[in-house]
């Protein structure tokens, strides 16, 4: 099967790299800014350049974890995230189309307004900053445009990652150099593990299915408790982790505070579940991939 990561120097998107290539599917990757010998280099706003590498590589499935995920930056410069983000995502869904292949295109939790988490497939959007907007006009134009799409809305998504940027690695480093590090106790979600996250992407592609599914890890927390829990299972300063609420550290967008999803519909689908915090860190320390 023929697959086109878009976004494959990230996170996610370097992930769904190996767990295609495991299980034998010919993969083409991209980047953007973080260049790699093995990935090309496309942006998703030249609609020109997306359409003839999606006519060259006649992928069956595109990923599509490519977006510019900055809340704040998105709150800021919503004009130049929107071409980004809702533009440029729909560059490639529309390639897609033409080409018959499948989208997979990453939500997030973002598209609620926080109230009532944590949340299934059935609850009502409610956006309320900049980038949560900007995920569910995507998610409600891909609907609209195709009908082989999966949409997948994944949240607090952690891991070994070559860029380093994301909350773990960067509280890892932070508690290893003594440092303090400022958390919100009032900011509540549901951690995955970013491996988990390319695993149940690829079991959803084999399913055959499409549609919405919320992709998260089964437990609720806050940042907070998170931060604990990574510091108790990796020996690190627990005292260093000071609690705060979400409005003492005066981030630019809104954040929802009572987030975080369920995941039956996925469990029920693929009939696999996604690791909790503690197993998760257990198979990382195993694995020796934080060092
Ligand atoms: N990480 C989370 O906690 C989280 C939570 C909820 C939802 N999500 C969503 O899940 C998806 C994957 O997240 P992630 O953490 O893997 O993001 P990431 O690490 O920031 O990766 C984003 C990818 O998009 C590429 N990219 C950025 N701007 C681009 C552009 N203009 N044209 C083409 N490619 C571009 C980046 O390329 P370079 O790095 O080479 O520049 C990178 O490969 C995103 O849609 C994100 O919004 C993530």
């Amino acid at each position: 099967m023929n697959i086109l990561i878009v976004g494959a120097s990230g996170l996610v998107g370097s992930h769904l790299v190996m767990a295609c290539q495991q299980r034998g599917w010919n993969v083409v990757g991209t980047y953007h800014q973080f260049e790699q010998p093995h990935l090309k280099p496309l942006k998703i706003t030249d609609a020109d350049a997306v359409q003839a590498l999606i006519r060259e590589t006649q992928p069956q499935v595109v990923f599509l974890p490519a977006f510019r995920s900055n809340v704040d930056y998105c709150e800021q410069n919503p004009e130049e995230t929107y071409q980004i983000n809702v533009v440029g995502s729909l560059n490639v869904a529309k390639s897609c189309k033409e080409v018959d292949a499948k989208l997979v295109f990453y939500s997030s939790d973002y598209v609620f307004n926080g109230e009532a988490g944590p949340y299934r497939e059935v609850d009502e959007p409610e956006p309320i900053c900049v980038y949560g907007r900007q995920k569910l006009e995507v998610e409600q134009q891909i609907a609209q445009l195709m009908t082989n799409y999966l949409i997948l809305r994944v949240t607090v998504v952690y891991g070994h990652e070559a860029q380093g940027k994301n909350f773990l690695i960067r509280l890892i480093s932070t508690l290893q150099n003594g440092q303090m590090i400022r958390v919100p106790e009032d900011q509540v979600g549901s951690p995955t593990l970013v491996d988990d996250i390319a695993e149940a992407s690829c079991r959803l592609i084999e399913a055959g299915v499409t549609g919405l599914f919320h992709v998260a890890g089964p437990d609720v927390m806050s940042r907070y408790e998170f931060s604990l829990t990574v510091a108790e299972l990796l020996g690190l300063e627990r005292d260093n982790i000071l609690p705060v609420i979400t409005s003492e550290l005066e981030q630019l967008a809104k954040r929802p505070l009572k987030a975080g999803m369920v995941c039956d519909r996925l469990v029920e689908t693929i009939n696999w579940k996604l690791k909790g915090v503690v197993d998760a860190l257990n198979h990382l320390k195993n694995s020796e991939s934080l060092g």
